[in-house]
């Protein structure tokens, strides 16, 4: 069974997809993880970001593997690096490339194939899993992401003023939102869940109660 959960920056997916696949023993897919390992694989290997094909050839090329929890980019754990704001800033450069998100779709697939699994990303209901039995689409608004966005990063001793956080997160969503392949959208089968006035129990207990509904 595939459940398919995405949404924008900042909707909380990771968490809630961790915890469903958590409570129901199934895997757990984030294909962002994918996207940003990529990306610092690409700035390792110091590819001019506006030379197309060699980012597709170092891409190709690239050892990614995911255990479930942890990416590996050539066997080493880089799950904190690609968290940097460098490689969240030149994302794009290889979510925008149709022949890069079909590489790493297809990995997606490999991943999920003949299990049960949660994966979250962007594009994961709409068109990397159109056949998923479950597809969610987790939101909030802009001010309300951006809030939990910066109370999450002062948690962790970095430190932004809202204004920053809601605008950087703002110009993500336009380029999440118009890109040609693979942009962020609901797939039509999926339910919507607006969380602005939920707590995270809540999101998670409603997730659940709907998820099991599926099975
Ligand atoms: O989910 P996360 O914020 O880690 O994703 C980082 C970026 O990777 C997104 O902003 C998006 O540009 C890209 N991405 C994508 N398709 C996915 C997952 C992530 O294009 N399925």
């Amino acid at each position: 069974m595939i459940v398919a959960i995405d949404g924008p920056a900042g909707a909380g997916k990771s968490s809630i997809a961790r915890q469903v696949a958590n409570e129901l023993k199934f895997d757990f897919l984030d294909t962002g993880a994918l996207y940003r390992a990529a990306t610092l694989g690409v700035i390792r290997a110091q590819v001019e970001f506006d030379d197309t094909q060699a980012l597709i050839e170092v891409v190709r090329g690239i050892d990614l593997q995911w255990d479930g929890e942890t990416i590996l980019l050539s066997g080493e754990d880089v799950s904190n690096e690609i968290r940097s704001p460098t490689v969240t800033d030149a994302i794009r450069y290889l979510a925008d490339e149709p022949a890069i998100r079909s590489q790493l779709s297809a990995q997606q697939r490999r991943i999920a194939e003949g299990r049960d699994i949660v994966t979250e990303g962007r594009d994961q209901g709409a068109e990397v899993f159109p056949e998923a039995e479950c597809k969610i689409f987790l939101t909030a608004s802009p001010e309300e992401r951006a809030r939990r966005r910066r109370e999450q990063l002062t948690s962790t001793g970095r430190h932004m003023s809202f204004d920053q956080v809601l605008a950087a997160q703002n110009k993500r969503d336009r380029e999440d939102e118009s890109r040609a392949v693979g942009r962020l959208r609901a797939a039509e089968d999926a339910v919507i869940l607006q969380t602005d006035a939920m707590t995270p129990e809540e999101v998670l207990a409603w997730v659940l109660t709907h998820v099991r509904s599926a099975i």
